[in-house]
């Protein structure tokens, strides 16, 4: 299937059922396969438009993390990358009781993993590792494994979150960023991410949350077996942060957006797509006039995406 407007309906109809029903479960079987078959399509699309260094998480800001990911990764931040969605991934290692020098031998796994980016990131901040991305879009699979792989040190994978190709107990560090609201069934995914983490390996688990989806986590974490959480902190603030930084005229995001050749009104529907896709309606975006016209006129949608009410960060370990 490729990203046709069909694929963009199944998609967008699939995360409303998945999101604003408080079930957490796309119960009818043909819902669920439709919505991976899209969600695989329009990040196989991503893949082939998107440049070097590209993350697909709406990042964060906070200060002393930059110093703190600077002290450790000379460079960071030069020059392809404003560094905000790198910052979400230090915090996904940097808050388990883990020293970053001690991760020599570890199987660090990260389910939805896109071009791998970010866990090729991940393996400077914490070397010695043994990484491997899954992701369901095989274009996004196939980029990291052509562009980043390095034998066992990173490597990747195409695969379902629901169905992990991996043996009970052999990850030590499940990482989840900005993914799981995408999954048909979010207990499937919890549980098999219970199966694959060794007894005291952990999960950390980033991603938006609507109103009901944050009552179908509280339901389902309760629900699955081995898996005690021991933090869930609400990070909306900071994401919010780096959201209004990348909609600011002048940031990296606009630039790079200034530097292709395009009329001026393509360029605005341009940022104005990508600041909806990179978090805008979340932290308070309003269009430009011009695109208010062309949104009453039909040709451009004024806002787009799921009521989000906060991005949080939440922890478990195995039991
Ligand atoms: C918003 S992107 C985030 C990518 C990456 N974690 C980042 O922060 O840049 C969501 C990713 O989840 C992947 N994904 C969606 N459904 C999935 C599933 N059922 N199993 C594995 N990956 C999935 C998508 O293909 C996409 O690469």
């Amino acid at each position: 299937m490729s990203a046709t407007p069909d694929v963009m309906t199944a998609f967008t109809s699939g995360l409303a059922d998945i999101n604003l029903d408080e079930s957490g479960t796309a119960r009818r079987g043909a819902n669920a396969a439709g919505m991976k078959s899209a969600s695989a399509s329009i990040y196989d699309m991503a893949a082939t438009l998107s440049g070097h260094g590209a993350l697909w998480n709406w990042g964060m800001h906070d200060p002393a993390l930059v110093e703190e990911i600077r002290a450790r990764v000379p460079g960071f931040g030069e020059p392809w990358t404003d560094g905000f969605s790198e910052q979400l991934y230090f915090l996904a290692l940097r808050e388990l009781p883990i020293d970053l020098d001690d991760y020599a031998g570890r199987h660090v796994l990260e389910v939805g993993c896109g071009m791998g980016e970010g866990l090729n990131f991940l393996s400077r901040v914490a070397p010695g590792a043994g990484m491997t991305g899954l992701d369901l879009s095989p274009k996004a699979v196939a980029r990291g494994t052509a562009t980043l792989s390095r034998g066992d040190a990173l490597t990747f994978v195409h695969g379902d979150a629901e169905e992990l190709p991996f043996e009970d107990g052999s990850v030590d560090v499940l990482v989840n960023i900005e993914s799981s609201h995408t999954y048909p069934d979010l207990g499937r995914f919890l549980g098999e991410a219970a199966r694959v983490l060794r007894p005291g390996g952990f999960l950390s688990h980033i991603d938006v949350y609507t109103r009901q989806r944050t009552e179908t986590m509280r339901r389902t974490a309760e629900e699955i077996k081995g898996l005690e959480w021991t933090a869930d902190h609400d990070i909306s603030d900071r994401v919010r942060a780096a959201v209004r930084r990348r909609m600011a005229p002048g940031s990296h995001f606009r630039t790079t957006l200034g530097k292709q050749r395009m009329n001026p009104l393509v360029r605005q529907i341009a940022a104005h797509s990508q600041i909806l896709m990179f978090g805008g309606m979340f932290a308070g975006y309003q269009p430009p006039p011009a695109i208010k016209a062309l949104s009453k006129l039909g040709i451009v949608p004024w806002m787009s995406g799921l009521p989000m009410e906060s991005y949080r960060h939440r922890i478990a370990v195995r039991r």
